[in-house]
């Protein structure tokens, strides 16, 4: 039953993405960050700091997106605008006498609905690589190498973005977390839950002053082939982080 709202959804995705229906399940199988090596190498990332003493209406009124960078991000920035985008907020005791984490960016129906990916194509914040956020822990999980930056480029619509910077994000959509609790029309709510965090990175980068930029523009498969999605998930947009 869930496998076959996974492959509805997924053939959706593929119709309004103007892919082919291909099996792409048979083509990336198991790369998705379900499947995580255990093993990877982890870096623990430096607490969130304050996001400083702006009032939220000055930082709405200063948020502006961000085309040319001055720059990639440090670790302790990085860490602040994922720590307060989408890292985890409060925890409260469950009735069944476990721990559930809240998360500063609200999703359907609390699910982890959204994976957050870091790509670092030179070094700059962490070593090179793509990694996957843990939130809960604040932690980065390497899982992939990280690209040369004209082989990212060519990912881009507007490969002008990696010459600014080369700290990004892509923010994937779990079709099988959705899927699982919610039927078909929640592949409505992966897009909105990605943009709430879209939305957090804009704010948060704002606030630490750094900034960013929501990049839609970006080739379906070839991206999806990078970080290794299965079928059951996609990245839905891309973020480039930067200094301003
Ligand atoms: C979902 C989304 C996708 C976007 N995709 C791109 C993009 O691919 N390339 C780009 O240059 N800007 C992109 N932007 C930035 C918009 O162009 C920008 O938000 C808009 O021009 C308004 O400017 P502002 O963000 O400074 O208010 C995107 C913004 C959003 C919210």
């Amino acid at each position: 039953m869930l496998n076959e709202r996974i492959a509805a959804a997924a053939r959706v995705h593929r119709t309004l993405s103007g892919l082919p229906e291909t099996d792409c399940v048979a083509r990336r199988p198991g790369h998705c960050s379900t499947h995580l090596d255990a093993t990877a190498p982890s870096i623990v990332l430096p607490p969130r700091r304050g996001l400083g003493s702006e009032a939220l209406d000055v930082v709405l009124a200063r948020r502006r997106s961000v085309h040319r960078f001055a720059g990639p991000l440090a670790v302790a920035e990085l860490s602040d605008v994922l720590g307060h985008a989408c890292g985890a907020q409060q925890r409260r005791l469950t009735r069944a006498g476990g721990e559930h984490v809240f998360m500063t960016a609200p999703s359907a129906g609390g699910l982890a609905s959204i994976d957050v990916c870091v790509v670092d194509l030179a070094g700059s914040a962490v070593p090179a690589g793509v990694y996957r956020y843990e939130r809960i822990r604040h932690e980065l999980n390497l899982f992939r190498a990280a690209p040369r930056v004209p082989e990212f480029a060519a990912l881009l619509t507007q490969p002008e973005f990696v010459q600014f910077t080369t700290t990004l994000v892509i923010l994937v959509a779990r079709m099988d977390r959705t899927m699982g609790k919610y039927p078909l029309r929640h592949y409505r709510t992966l897009h909105v839950d990605a943009g709430v965090v879209a939305q957090n990175l804009y704010l948060a980068s704002t606030a630490v002053g750094t900034g960013c930029c929501a990049i839609a523009g970006f080739h379906d498969d070839a991206m999806a082939e990078l970080l290794g999605t299965p079928e059951s998930a996609f990245p839905v947009l891309v973020v480039a982080l930067g200094r301003v």
